[in-house]
């Protein structure tokens, strides 16, 4: 079977899918001579023209070690965290797990919204003084999967915006579950779908004068993958503008724990956000847990519809019926995250991943680029004027064999950079530093 990477690029350097007619075995998409059922395909998911951006690196990254069977790749591509948990986080998951095996410690399902102790810890801890209240949290497998819940509350019938670049599970669950209009090959837009440009010129925040009205704006700060946190009066003017149009706000605040300045940390330290904002966080980025998947979302009962009814009683019954709960041994290591042991530990980490962030930002500045983030997020973003990001993904793999992310992959905003992960091992950052002054000095 042919593995090689079927693809083309759009005049932004997107890549596109090779038309439906082609056999595309290795993509899943048509098999030639085999039986076929009735079901038609989805109209929704014939709309999607990309991969979803990460397999799309992993199945670069093969091909590359195809050609390269013995280079030592370094990932600073997905922001997958390398340091462990802390000890008193994965000893109480342990433990949990163990009693499971006494008829003492054994229990079976939980409620869908969560444990009710690590409901009232989030509310207590991470929004200390914002009004959050214990049932107001739900807790979850991990953001991502709270974004396509979400999703599946908004339903097909409302427009969406985000910022582009961002992450984009927003726009693929937006084109998924019916929000948007076919992809625009010249754009690298999907049609019905407002994109908020965030680039260099607007300081990475979009200019909400030139923003249509749509009935959901997808924010997610510190933005992934710019790594721009926005100010408290930027985020004033994000709750100003949804609450002039009746727009639904969807606070994607995966990273709000890299925040190092005085930028708010959560969209209910602005005044009337709970009357427009769901906000949506996850253990995975703060303490280790991609592997382990814990998350929350926070759903105001301010929060209304345009019929006066409350969102969270809908988001109540998406949980019930479509999730049973997170588990419940990522949920005691939730808890025990937010401990004061805990959370001093989380903190460190975070320490560790900053350093790993200026060991990057310095390097590609004294290589003479223009670095942004790093400061409030874990990933820095590195503009390469005039270039292909996916062009700059290709090379600094073949040179370099490192990882990174070609900024289109969040998006057409997102073309002429690469977001690189400072999640890796200080070693890794180490070698990858200089593997990058080599090509590029
Ligand atoms: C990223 O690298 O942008 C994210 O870590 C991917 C994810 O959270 O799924």
């Amino acid at each position: 079977m042919d593995l090689s990477p079927k693809v083309q690029s759009n005049s932004n350097g997107t890549t596109i899918l090779p038309p439906k007619e082609t056999s595309l075995e290795s993509n899943g998409h048509e098999m030639k001579g085999s039986y076929r059922t009735n079901l038609a395909r989805n109209e929704n998911m014939e709309k999607l023209q990309n991969h979803y951006l990460f397999p799309e690196i992993t199945f670069r990254v093969v091909e590359h070690l195809k050609k390269y069977p013995d280079a030592k790749i370094i990932s600073l591509g997905i922001g997958d965290t390398t340091q462990p948990v802390p000890e008193i986080v994965a000893s109480e998951m342990a433990n949990y797990a163990g009693g499971l095996a006494t008829p003492e410690g054994y229990s079976g399902y939980g409620a869908e919204q969560g444990n009710m102790n690590l409901r009232k810890k989030i509310a207590e801890k991470l929004y200390k003084n914002l009004g959050v209240k214990n049932t107001e949290v739900f807790v979850a497998d991990g953001a991502q999967c709270d974004i396509s819940r979400i999703q599946m509350l908004l339903g097909s019938n409302v427009s969406i915006a985000v910022q582009d670049p961002s992450f984009p599970a927003y726009i693929d669950s937006g084109v998924i579950i019916g929000q948007s209009g076919d992809l625009d090959h010249k754009s690298g837009r999907y049609k019905n779908i407002e994109y908020m440009t965030c680039d260099a010129e607007n300081g990475f925040f979009p200019d909400f004068s030139k923003i249509r009205r749509t009935d959901v704006i997808f924010f997610c700060n510190p933005n992934n993958p710019t790594g721009h946190a926005a100010s408290r009066k930027q985020l004033e003017q994000l709750v100003e503008f949804a609450t002039k149009n009746g727009s639904l706000i969807v606070y994607d605040a995966a990273y709000f724990v890299y925040i190092a300045d005085d930028s708010p940390r959560s969209i209910y330290e602005i005044p009337g956000a709970k009357k427009v904002a769901i906000e949506v966080a996850s253990f995975s980025k703060i303490a280790g847990f991609t592997g382990v998947r814990l998350g929350w979302t926070v759903v105001p009962e301010e929060l209304l519809y345009s019929n006066g009814s409350q969102v969270i009683k809908d988001y109540d019954r998406i949980v019930c019926t479509c999730f049973n709960g997170a588990s419940k041994i990522a949920q005691s290591g939730g808890l025990a995250c937010l401990s004061d042991e805990g959370y001093k530990a989380i903190l460190s980490t975070v320490n560790y991943y900053h350093e790993n962030a200026k060991i990057l930002t310095d390097t590609f500045t004294s290589l003479g680029f223009n670095v942004h983030g790093g400061i409030n997020a874990p990933y820095v973003y590195v503009h390469f004027p005039g270039k292909k990001s996916w062009d700059v993904f290709n090379h600094i793999l073949e040179k370099t064999h490192v990882v990174t992310v070609p900024g289109s992959g969040f998006g057409p905003g997102g073309e002429e950079y690469i977001r690189v992960s400072a999640f890796g091992k200080r070693e890794n950052i180490l070698e990858a530093s200089e593997r990058f002054k080599r090509v590029y000095l």
